[in-house]
């Protein structure tokens, strides 16, 4: 059995978080990405939301400037983000549904419905040789679409996994999820998951073949206060390797 090499992708936009609740300059969220940097992250992930509540434009401009890692922006298909995009030109860039009012992203891109606008949005970042994904459900109607947009790369919503019971409930969205991977690979498409994941959850996830990177952030975030960020993103990257083989 050989070791694939799963991607952890750390998310720090809830460093960022916590600096906003007080307005000033700490804790840096550059400085987390370095950290993960040196505990084994294989690149950084980042969401700039319409109402920047975390990261902000200095923030995607530091990343840029300070940090080796690739850069994976998570945005809202929006004129606004699109320019951001163009302007920073990341590695990569995740297309997320933003509702303004949401806590989180709570779920999947409507690729369906939302075909003919991601269409052109999605060529203009292709163009700029920017690495599109798809923040998507774990359905085939949504991977199909996501073919047909011709993105490189779709990234499965695993918040549903991580918020069903243990059991039944859980164990069938798991089915899902590989079957969707599956899709994905059979269709040429590289396929990455996250949102919600634990030390708890990562594992089946990551057990996934066909699955090649993680992008992971709270957690690891909540969980740099009780035992240090390096020491959370170096478990969660241990236990990543303990089942992903192939
Ligand atoms: N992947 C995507 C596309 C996301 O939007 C998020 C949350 O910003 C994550 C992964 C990471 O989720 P979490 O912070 O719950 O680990």
């Amino acid at each position: 059995m050989s070791h694939r090499r799963l991607r952890l992708g750390v998310n720090i936009d809830h460093v960022a978080t916590i600096r906003n609740a007080r307005g000033c300059g700490y804790p840096d969220p550059v400085r987390a990405a370095k950290l993960a940097a040196a505990a084994g992250a294989d690149g950084i992930t980042a969401h700039l939301r319409e109402d920047r509540r975390h990261i902000t434009d200095t923030d995607i401009q530091r990343l840029c400037d300070e940090i080796d890692l690739p850069l994976n922006l998570e945005i809202a298909a929006t004129d606004e983000m699109l320019s951001v995009a163009l302007k920073h030109a990341p590695h990569a860039a995740c297309i997320v549904p933003e509702k303004r009012e949401e806590r989180t992203t709570e779920g999947g891109l409507n690729v369906i419905g939302g075909f003919e606008h991601l269409k052109p949005f999605v060529a203009r970042l292709s163009d700029a040789n920017i690495r599109v994904s798809l923040f998507i459900e774990p359905n085939i109607e949504a991977i199909e679409a996501a073919k047909a947009l011709n993105v490189p790369v779709v990234e499965l919503h695993t918040g549903a996994y991580c918020d069903a019971p243990t059991g039944a409930k859980r164990a069938a969205i798991l089915k899902r999820i590989k079957a969707a991977a599956d899709h994905a690979e059979t269709l040429g498409l590289e396929c990455h998951a996250g949102h919600g994941l634990t030390f708890d959850t990562v594992q089946p996830i990551a057990a996934i073949a066909n699955v090649q990177e993680l992008n992971i952030g709270h957690f690891l975030v909540g969980e740099g206060i009780f035992v240090g960020l390096e020491s959370s993103i170096k478990e969660m990257r241990r236990l990543m390797d303990e089942v992903a083989r192939s």
